[in-house]
């Protein structure tokens, strides 16, 4: 992984996904923080499960890495219910998706990653299949074009993204509960990173698990990430245990400031100051300037550096704020201050 990457909140797939399978919560009662939400939750499921009904469909958004698709898990787990995961963007085609619920039992969760990325196609078959349990198959397309209906078991659809606003009115109206992931405060993320130290059984003290709480941007995988990466820091220093030097020392290695802001950020926020006068200035332009992903921007840096007060985003585009030139080291007027 390039170490620009390491406070990136996206997944970085593969292996690291199987890394973490060990640290990621199985029930209600494993999962830290998202207190109102979690609330929400163990009372929907404990009404469907004396009802012996399975349970409203459910939609999840927030930035990324916050436990949407760790929460679907734990819902399958918690209704004592299968899991059939897939993606919107892996739903090509009406049959794609009509193949999947046609299997599904009755109470089996649907879980559907991206579901902003569904295509319109596919998006028309889940409305009735989520309202009545039934899809409409054409069959023999053409001039003598049946349609057939077919009857479906009743299941859940937990659907995950990380941009509610893409998601079509039809689609989001179907869903019984749309509940949003809020950004881990530090008290809840140092709890994440203690729990995943056992896990791993890495020796951690109170100040070096709220070191890595503090640069983690509110995001659990990202806490996780780091304290990997500060226990390989530690063991080859011969440290016996993360304290609050080794995790600073271990973070600065890794270009993750006192504020949790890496490379990208630091270069997103003076890209904005220094060719943009502060802005406002269209999320475009920064990409290009960058070069980076537009939605790479506007999904995993924008978000926290907002809730954190560094970013604007105004009608005419995005602004740096007085929190981003201070943190920088900038002048108002864009000059680098000067050492005294
Ligand atoms: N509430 C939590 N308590 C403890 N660990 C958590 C919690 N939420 C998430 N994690 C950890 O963070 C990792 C990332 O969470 P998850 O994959 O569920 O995020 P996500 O919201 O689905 O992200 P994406 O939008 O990228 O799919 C998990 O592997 C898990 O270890
Ligand atoms: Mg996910």
């Amino acid at each position: 992984m390039a170490l620009e990457s390491i406070v990136r909140a996206d997944s970085t797939g593969g292996t690291e996904e199987r890394d973490f399978a060990s640290l990621r919560p199985k029930s209600f009662a494993e999962y830290i923080g998202q207190k109102e939400l979690i609330e929400n939750l163990k009372i929907a499921v404990q009404a469907a499960r004396e009802r012996g009904e399975p349970l409203d469909h459910l939609l999840f958004h927030g930035p990324p890495g916050l436990g949407k698709t760790t929460l679907a898990y734990v819902i399958a787990e918690e209704m004592q219910a299968e899991i059939v995961c897939t993606s919107g963007p892996a739903l090509e085609r009406p049959a794609d998706l009509v193949g999947i619920l046609t299997n599904l039992k009755r109470g089996d969760v649907l879980f559907i990653d991206e579901i902003h990325r569904l295509p319109r196609i596919v998006e028309e078959y889940i409305y009735p299949a989520m309202e009545d349990f039934e899809i409409d198959m054409v069959i023999d397309p053409g001039p003598h074009a049946r349609t057939v209906k077919l009857e479906l078991n009743h299941f859940t659809i937990v659907g995950a993204t990380t941009r509610a606003g893409l998601i079509t009115g039809p689609l989001r109206d179907r869903f019984g509960f749309s509940l949003h992931l809020e950004f881990y405060g530090v008290k809840d993320l140092q709890t994440i990173i203690t729990r995943s130290a056992g896990i791993l059984s890495t020796k951690i003290t109170g100040e070096g698990s709220e070191s890595i709480a503090f640069r983690s941007r509110g995001t659990p995988r990202i806490a996780n990430r780091l304290l990997r990466r500060t226990r390989d820091y530690a063991q080859v220093m011969r440290r016996d245990a993360i304290d609050e030097v080794t995790a600073i020392e271990a973070m600065d290695i890794n270009g993750v400031d006192e504020a949790g802001l890496d490379r990208l950020d630091r270069n997103y926020l003076t890209a904005i100051i220094k060719q943009y006068g502060g802005g406002p200035v269209g999320v475009s332009a920064i990409a290009a300037t960058l070069n980076e992903e537009r939605d790479t921007l506007i999904d995993v840096v924008e978000p926290f550096i907002l809730a954190r007060g560094f970013l604007n985003r105004t009608s005419r585009g995005r602004v740096a704020t007085a929190l981003a030139y201070r943190h920088l080291g900038f002048t108002r007027a864009g000059q680098e201050e000067l050492p005294l």
